[in-house]
């Protein structure tokens, strides 16, 4: 039985909508959670698959877990962490479950993690987080598709990355908090997710500055030193990116709430060059409308503060439809255009080149079934579905499961006609007609 999205489009998106908490934050704080002998309590975890897939692999740990639902908290028990595994099943669904690499070398000295391998948007290598993890004192052997690392004592020293992985800045940084001496990351990751991991981190009794720029330095304390506590997530600027663009490509008009708009001024900036109009009602409320028919602009994805990669779909579909050519080109992963095929099949005018697309603006989309290829492919697909003629499906939902809590309910809260539904017959072939046309 497959879930499918049945969407009628056309409808201006009018309303409010409240953003959750980051997908990309929460699942680190997860991890780092468990450097507390005790008990942390997390508040603003939306209700995801990757977030109850980071559950499981700390709940495999020996942590102790409760859940929430009216706070949106989840508590985690730390107090006996039994096994250092975190098993290939877990890992190979969810890449973020790899940072638990770093928190069980500080916690334990010990960490089985299986490597997660590619997937489909690049071959997303992990040799940064080997390289630094062994520069910090662990001794890593990679046998059975895991890393098993092992460390009698790590400790600190000045780490360089070749490109700012956001993924190994934070395993490096959970691993330092509890090395011997000052670490020093340089040419760090500086998203809003380090910055919250770094806070969370210092709340829980890490001594950490410079998160957010491209040099953090860590200096080490005893794992005795790390607390209970209890922290809010911040709110996720990728899902406020995808409304904003939703209420702009239907042409609406809605209030966004729960946003840090700094953590988006790339974005809305273009969008604002796009047509868009984007007013501040208090620090965490835009008013975010499109009257006309969008401009067309060029872009190239890069680390923050640059354009995010994670809403490159997503723009993509508005340039669909925008007046002149839009030219993009994405620079961090190698494959990240596979919404391109989907959008096509709408109707959408679109060349790629390896890693640029060249978009020549249409004036509607046509509805059509489409397959949702990953999680942003996936939320592009959908707004392309908000903003066609007639009906668009949307395949494989269990990729924007993994990133969007209640997507549907939201959007429709906003006015959407969008709909799940199961669909019984997918696998069915009717012989029938295949006898009939006697081929
Ligand atoms: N890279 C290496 N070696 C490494 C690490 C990274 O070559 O050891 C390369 C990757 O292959 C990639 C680039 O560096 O081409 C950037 O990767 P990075 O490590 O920064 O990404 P990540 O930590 O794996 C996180 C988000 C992604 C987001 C990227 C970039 C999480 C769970 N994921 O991934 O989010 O695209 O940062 O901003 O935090 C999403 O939410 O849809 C998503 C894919």
């Amino acid at each position: 039985m497959a879930e499918k999205f049945r969407i009628q489009g056309g409808e201006c998106l009018k309303g409010e909508v409240q953003i959750g908490g980051a997908k990309n934050s929460v699942l680190k704080l997860l991890a780092a959670s468990i450097l507390v002998k005790g008990c942390t309590k997390i508040y603003n975890v939306p209700q995801l698959t990757d977030v109850t897939i980071m559950l499981q692999v700390l709940s495999e740990l020996g942590a102790k877990l409760e859940y929430n639902k009216e706070e949106k908290s989840v508590t985690i028990d730390s107090t006996n962490i039994s096994s250092v595994t975190a098993r290939y099943e877990l890992v190979s669904k969810m890449r973020a479950s790899f940072t638990i690499l770093g928190a069980l070398i500080s916690r334990c000295k010990e960490a089985i993690v299986a490597l997660p391998g590619g997937c489909a948007i690049g071959e997303r290598r992990v040799d940064f987080h080997i390289k630094g993890l062994e520069a910090l004192g662990a001794k890593i052997k990679i046998e059975n598709g895991c890393v098993h690392a092992k460390a009698t004592k790590l400790v600190g020293t000045d780490l360089y990355l070749d490109i700012p992985s956001v993924g190994a800045t934070e395993n490096l940084m959970l691993a330092a908090v509890t090395a011997q001496g000052s670490t020093r990351i340089q040419n760090a990751a500086q998203e809003p997710e380090i910055v919250d991991l770094a806070n969370f981190l210092n709340t829980i009794g890490a001594d950490i500055s410079g998160a957010g720029t491209s040099e953090i330095v860590i200096n080490g304390v005893k794992l005795e030193n790390f607390h209970s506590a209890e922290y809010t997530t911040i709110p996720d600027r990728i899902e406020a990116g995808t409304y904003m663009a939703a209420v702009v490509a239907t042409r609406g008009k809605a209030i966004i709430r729960n946003i840090y708009p700094a953590h988006l001024t790339f974005f809305n900036d273009k969008l604002i060059k796009m047509g868009a109009n984007i007013k501040l009602a208090d620090p965490t409320t835009i008013e975010v409308s499109a009257r006309n028919r969008l401009n067309s602009i060029n872009f190239i994805t890069q680390p923050y503060p640059g354009f995010p990669t994670d809403l490159q779909a997503i723009a993509m579909t508005l340039l669909t439809t925008a007046n002149g050519v839009g030219i993009i080109t994405e620079s961090l992963y190698e494959n990240r255009f596979m919404q391109v095929p989907d959008l096509r099949r709408m109707g959408a005018d679109i060349h790629q080149d390896r890693n640029h697309a060249i978009i020549k603006g249409i004036k509607n989309l046509t509805g059509a079934t489409v397959v949702a290829s990953d999680l942003r492919a996936g939320a592009a697909l959908v707004i392309a579905g908000l903003m066609a003629n007639k009906e668009t499906i949307v395949e494989k939902l269990h990729h924007i499961d993994r990133g969007y809590e209640a997507f549907e309910e939201k959007l429709r809260s906003l006015g959407a006609k969008i709909k799940r539904f199961e669909d019984n017959n997918e696998n069915k072939i009717n012989m029938g007609v295949l006898n009939e046309s006697r081929l």
